[in-house]
């Protein structure tokens, strides 16, 4: 049988390099794929005196694609420094594996969009965010589209459970439509708060339930 994949990929595929979790991350981020629905996480250290890259990991819950992309991207990504890790794109990727099938290419965007935001999500911490520009209702909901509804694995957004969105002097509530006492309402709520605080000019976020 021959498979569509090169040599690399599938090399990339059977041996991701760099798989699992980083304890108390300086960055991460959950990428989640409107094509597909998979989804993939990433962690990352950084060294910051040199703001560089000094250990990234990744977790896929995707195809062999997502898989090979984020054992390539996390080898060329370790080591840079922020702004040349921000660089890596899909291209590059796909190039570095050998080529990907033109259908696969959304599985390598995802992996790249999730080592981005990563290093966003360091950048927010820490204040580095060079263009700021003021929160709104929509890039919160844009945010609410990572955290992960556990019962259904798919995103808050997707499966209606945000009933609203309020953003006013660095105050953002968010209501979810799920009772405060539900087994998964603490772990939605410390997403959602993860999510939005390192937004710059958010003081304060206020997650309720219905009931
Ligand atoms: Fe979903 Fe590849 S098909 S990540």
């Amino acid at each position: 049988m021959k498979f569509p994949y090169s040599e690399k990929v599938l090399e990339h595929f059977k041996h991701p390099r760099n798989v699992g979790k980083i304890e108390n991350p300086d960055g991460n981020a959950l990428e989640g794929s409107p094509a597909c629905g998979d989804m993939v996480a990433v962690y990352i250290k950084v060294d910051s005196d040199k703001n560089r890259i000094e250990d990234v990991k990744f977790e896929s819950y995707g195809c062999a694609s997502n898989i090979a992309t984020g054992s390539i991207i996390t080898e060329l990504a370790k080591g840079k420094t922020l702004d040349e890790a921000k660089k890596i794109d899909w291209k590059e990727a796909s190039e570095a594996l050998g080529g990907l099938p033109p259908i696969k290419a959304h599985c390598s965007v995802l992996a790249v969009e999730g080592l981005r935001s990563a290093i966003q999500n360091y950048e927010e911490r820490h204040g580095l965010v060079k263009e700021q520009k003021p929160t709104t209702v929509e890039i919160v909901r844009k945010r609410l589209k990572k955290v992960m509804n556990p019962l259904s694995g798919l995103d808050l957004v997707r499966t209606n459970l945000v009933t609203d969105v309020e953003v006013e002097g660095g105050v953002v509530r968010v209501v979810i439509d799920i009772p405060s006492g539900h087994q998964f309402a603490n772990n939605i709520r410390d997403e959602i708060l993860e999510k939005i605080e390192p937004l710059w000019d958010v003081n304060q976020v206020v997650v309720e339930f219905t009931e």
